[in-house]
């Protein structure tokens, strides 16, 4: 049922795509449903920007260009999954340690159209523990700076994202001003994004094929 939803809002979020335009890509199993699609169409796109290691094989796989941030200036298009959504929008990122970039491209883009299965959608974010990349420097200050606002982090022992950092995740937190609490995260030394997308939003969130 979660698979079949997670294809449905791959390639319903192809109707986003527009003649010429160069498409933010994000990461994880339910992008990579839209990315097969996007290669039906990827003579018409100029090519993508890409959110992640993982993302950029696959698109260049299919032939679909890939192209630097950078170069490209502002974006139209963003296509990214999520952990968490609420019902304003505001998710929890970073399942697939791809957060950073995901925030860059996200803050670049004109329209962030979010596509889920219905699992990921809560009245309240926190359940999914939330990632943060940290410098490696920075882990145990970050764990102490947690813990004194109540959450329990864990280590993603092992995991080295793409900008050579590492993730911690926090359980135990009920988010009630996911605003408030990314700005505040934001501020602690070390941390390089937080996993809570709650600032910039999603404009437009597809539940399977539906619009939410
Ligand atoms: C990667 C992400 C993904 O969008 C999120 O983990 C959802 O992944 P999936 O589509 O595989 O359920 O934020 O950093």
């Amino acid at each position: 049922m979660s698979a079949n939803e997670k294809r449905q809002a791959g390639e319903a979020a192809i109707r986003y795509v527009e003649d010429g335009a160069i498409i933010g890509v994000g990461t994880g199993s339910t992008v990579a449903f839209f990315i097969d699609a996007l290669a039906d169409l990827k003579d018409r796109i100029q090519g993508a920007v890409s959110s992640s290691e993982q993302s950029t094989a696959h698109l260049k796989r299919l032939g679909i260009p890939v192209l630097d941030l950078n170069a490209t200036g502002a974006l139209t298009l963003y296509v990214d999954g999520a952990d968490e959504c609420d019902t304003h929008k505001r998710l929890i990122k970073g399942g697939g340690a791809a957060l950073t970039r995901e925030k860059i491209i996200a803050e670049a883009s004109q329209k962030f159209v979010c596509i889920i299965d219905s699992t990921k959608q809560v009245k309240l974010l926190g359940k999914f523990p939330l990632p943060i990349e940290v410098i490696p420097m920075a882990r145990s200050l970050g764990g102490r700076e947690i813990v004194k606002r109540g959450g329990q982090p864990v280590w993603r022992d092992g995991v080295v994202t793409d900008n050579g950092n590492w993730v911690i995740d926090v359980h135990g937190w009920q988010i009630t001003d996911p605003v408030g609490l990314e700005s505040d995260l934001n501020q602690i030394p070390g941390v390089v994004a937080v996993g809570l997308f709650a600032r910039r939003a999603a404009d437009v969130v597809l539940v399977g094929d539906k619009v939410m």
